[in-house]
C-alpha cells in the first residue's frame, strides 16, 4: 500500500523505492560500510549547519544556472557514478542519463554500469536541449589490467564524455555487510556492461560473501598511487577529476597532479566507516585549493537547503547519489525527472528565503555549531 501516490519530497521517494525493489537491490542502494556512522553522520552534518538569513533583499529574479569545468548546468547539480542502476529498473542508466540530460543538469556514468558507456552516452546526446554543452563524465576504477583500463578511458572519449572522474577511495571495496549476508550478485539478465564486452569480466557468485567485494579483490588495482593520475590523463585529452577527497593535503595533490575539480566524498558512507561526513570536509579542501581547481561534493544531500549551505562554503556544485536512485525505482526515467524537479524548486525557495539571487554569489549565509 503506497502512502503517498505523488511523492513532495526525497525522503517519501525513498519510502517508496523500498517498497518496489528487491532486498538485495534494496541493501545494496541503501547500505553504508560497517556501522553505517559515516553513512548516517553525511545527512546529519548538513543538519547541524543552519542559516543566518539575509532579509529585504529583491529576489524576484533568481539565477541557479552556473558551470563546471567551463560545462553548463542549468542549476548546480550532478548525478552521481551509481553502479548497478538496472537493478532499480530496466532501463537503468539510460533512464537517468536521459533525465539528467531533459533537465540540463550533469551525469557522471559509472565504470560498473549495467547499460554500456556508449548507449548512456547516446541517450544523453539526443535528449539535450541545450545547444552548450553540459557534463557528461565517465567514472573510472583502475583495474589491474592497464589495458583494460586504458580501453576504458578511450572508448569514453571516443564517445563524447567530457571529463574523466577518478574514484580514489577505494583501493579495496568497502565492506557492506548486507551485501555480504545478501551474497550479491547481478541477476543472469544483467552483466558489467562496460567491461562484459571487452573482457567478459562479470560479478562473480560467491559463498559467504558479496560478489562485488570479490570482484574489487580480483579485478581492481590496490596499488594506485599519485603517480598514475599523470598516466590516466596522458591517455586523452580530457580533464580530470578526483573523486574520494576528505583532506586539504590531498586535494592540493591531487591539483599539482592536474586535478581539475576536486569531489570532495566518502563515497557515500560506503567505503570507510567512521570517515567524517563529506561536508565536515569541504571548507579544509577549499581552503587548501584556493581557486586552482573547483571544488564538488557528494554525500547526504537530501534537500535544496543543503546545497545551498554547500554552495556557501565554497562549492561549486554537487551530486546526489542515492535521491536518484529512489526516482528510478518508482518511476524511471519521469521519477528521476522528478526528484531533479523537486530539488531544484528546494533550492530555489532557499535561495530567495535566505536573500540569494545567484548561486555564483550566495555571501555570508551560514552558522556553524560551536
Ligand atoms: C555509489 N557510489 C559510487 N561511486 C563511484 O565512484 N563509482 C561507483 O560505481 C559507485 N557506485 C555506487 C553505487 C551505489 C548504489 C551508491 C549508493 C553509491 C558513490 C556515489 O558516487 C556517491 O559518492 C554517493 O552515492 C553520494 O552519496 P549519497 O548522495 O548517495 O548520499
Amino acid at each position: 500500500m503506497n502512502y503517498y501516490s505523488q511523492p513532495i519530497n526525497i525522503f517519501e521517494y525513498e519510502q517508496l523505492a523500498a517498497e518496489s525493489l528487491s532486498k538485495m537491490a534494496w541493501d545494496y542502494y541503501v547500505s553504508g560500510a560497517w556501522d553505517e556512522i559515516t553513512l548516517g553522520d553525511n545527512h546529519a552534518a548538513f543538519e547541524r549547519i543552519r542559516f543566518r538569513p539575509r532579509v529585504l533583499v529583491d529576489v524576484s529574479d533568481r539565477h541557479l544556472e552556473t558551470t563546471i569545468l567551463g560545462q553548463s548546468l542549468a542549476l548546480p547539480l550532478l548525478i552521481a557514478p551509481m553502479a548497478f542502476q538496472c537493478l532499480a529498473h530496466p532501463e537503468g542508466e539510460i533512464a537517468t542519463a536521459t533525465a539528467a540530460s531533459q533537465g540540463n543538469v550533469g551525469m557522471v556514468l559509472s565504470t560498473m554500469s549495467n547499460k554500456n558507456l556508449e548507449e548512456v552516452a547516446t541517450a544523453y546526446q539526443t535528449s539535450q536541449n541545450s545547444p552548450i554543452s553540459t557534463p557528461l563524465w565517465f567514472q573510472l576504477y583502475v583495474h589491474r589490467d592497464r589495458g583494460l583500463t586504458r580501453a576504458l578511458v578511450e572508448r569514453a572519449y571516443a564517445a563524447g564524455y567530457n571529463a574523466l572522474c577518478v574514484t580514489v577511495d577505494a583501493p579495496v571495496l568497502g565492506v557492506r555487510e548486507r551485501d555480504k549476508r545478501n551474497q550479491l550478485t547481478l541477476p543472469e539478465n544483467l552483466q558489467l556492461a562496460n567491461l562484459a564486452t571487452l573482457s567478459g569480466l562479470n560479478i562473480p557468485e560467491t559463498q559467504g560473501e558479496s560478489g562485488l567485494f570479490a570482484y574489487f579483490a580480483q579485478q581492481l588495482d590496490p596499488a594506485v598511487t599519485w603517480r598514475d593520475l599523470e598516466w590516466l590523463q596522458s591517455l586523452s585529452p580530457l580533464p580530470l577529476v578526483v573523486k574520494g577527497i576528505l583532506r586539504g593535503d590531498d586535494a592540493v595533490r591531487a591539483v599539482e597532479c592536474g586535478a581539475r575539480a576536486i569531489a570532495v566524498s566518502n563515497h557515500g558512507g560506503r567505503q570507510l566507516d567512521g570517515a567524517i561526513a563529506s561536508v565536515d570536509a569541504l571548507v579544509e579542501v577549499v581552503t587548501a585549493v584556493d581557486g586552482r581547481a573547483e571544488v564538488i561534493i557528494d554525500g547526504g544531500i537530501r534537500r535544496g537547503t543543503d546545497i545551498l549551505k554547500a554552495l556557501a562554503m565554497g562549492a561549486k556544485a554537487v551530486m546526489i547519489g542515492r535521491p536518484v536512485l529512489w526516482g528510478l525505482a518508482v518511476n524511471g526515467q519521469a521519477g528521476v525527472c522528478d526528484v531533479l524537479k523537486i530539488i531544484r524548486e528546494e533550492l530555489d525557495v532557499a535561495m530567495a528565503l535566505c536573500g540569494c539571487t545567484h548561486v555564483a554569489n550566495i555571501g555570508d549565509i551560514l552558522q556553524f555549531e560551536k
